[in-house]
């Protein structure tokens, strides 16, 4: 008999975890289970020819908690299938339903910029708080928020990937002089810096639309003969990077090796990026042509402490 919020009673072990996941989600599901013994479930999703979706999870459900992983990069066609299998995973009984979403949208829709505008991040937590009895996520963009309880009502981890992305660095990028190339980013900038022993400026960009972004340059000449390595939370349009490196290019820096966490640029812009950097990396938060840094192994402790003790 499982007691409330999951927990097993004296003596019981609890059973391993199922994992499932949504399209666009599958390759970091997999790699999840490379780290965990968990049990798989299929979701299968049908599109029918008028747009709607029918999601059915095919096993058995009754008492186990799920993990279901749902990155949420190009999130307004995920949220409804989401929703769907989040909904009908309880219908079926499974006891607790996790959403693992490595990339967490909307967060960046933190304020109210111009008179009449949603503030997406709260109708959208409060979605998603209503329909998952937790959340783990990679590096939310968390700028005017602090933290995630102050949007999310149910459990939320932010798993940081400074630990992982500082390791690559230090493997694949010696002499580095870390970039954030605006004042947002600078939070993981001088995290990252830290961890791998090696100065960090960070620049100042000014937005001046979707994309088009103005930075200001560095003075020429800092921490001669390193590699800037740029680090940003998020890669969309690329522009912010591509302006950065350009801009230190410009003032004699070698071409920089650009680390992002959440890869979301297409391919032109991604190509339009790499023509204009040495190397362009991300975590495999969001599946991308750019993915090299792994950080299953971080969300599943996550998840692990999420769930309780076995
Ligand atoms: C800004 O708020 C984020 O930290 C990123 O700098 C931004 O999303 C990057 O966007 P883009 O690649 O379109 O310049």
């Amino acid at each position: 008999a499982r007691l409330p919020g999951g927990a097993c009673a004296a003596g019981e072990h609890r059973v391993n975890p199922l994992i499932a996941a949504l399209p666009g989600s599958t390759a970091f599901a997999a790699a999840l289970r490379q780290h965990a013994a968990l049990e798989s479930l299929h979701i299968d999703l049908h599109r029918f020819p008028d747009g709607e979706c029918l999601v059915r999870l095919d096993g058995e459900l009754r008492g186990r908690d799920l993990l279901l992983v749902c990155s949420l990069n190009a999130p307004d066609d995920k949220l409804l299938p989401l929703l769907f299998a989040a909904s009908t995973a309880r219908d079926l009984g499974a006891q607790r339903v996790i959403l693992v979403a490595p990339y967490l949208a909307y967060m960046r829709q933190d304020r109210r910029f111009h008179a009449g505008e949603a503030i997406s991040s709260r109708p959208f937590a409060a979605l998603l708080s209503a329909a998952f009895d937790g959340l783990v996520t990679v590096d939310p963009h968390l700028h005017r928020y602090r933290n995630l309880r102050e949007l999310y009502s149910i459990p939320a981890r932010a798993v940081a990937a400074a630990p992982d992305l500082a390791g690559w660095i230090v493997r694949e990028a010696p002499s580095p002089l870390i970039v954030g190339p605006d004042e947002e980013s600078a939070q993981w900038a001088q995290d990252v810096a830290a961890r791998a022993a090696a100065p960090c400026i960070v620049l100042r960009k000014t937005r001046l639309g979707d994309r088009e972004v103005s930075i200001d340059p560095p003075p020429p000449g800092m921490h001669a003969g390193r590699t800037p390595v740029l680090i940003d939370d998020i890669i969309s349009t690329g522009r912010t990077l591509l302006q950065a490196a350009r801009v230190l290019r410009a003032q004699g820096y070698a071409a920089p090796v650009c680390v992002g966490v959440h890869a979301l640029c297409p391919a032109p812009a991604y190509e339009e990026l790499r023509a204009g950097v040495a190397r362009v990396v991300s975590c495999n938060t969001v599946e991308h042509a750019s993915n090299a840094i792994d950080v299953a192994p971080a969300v599943w402790r996550a998840a692990q402490e999420m769930l309780g003790p076995d």
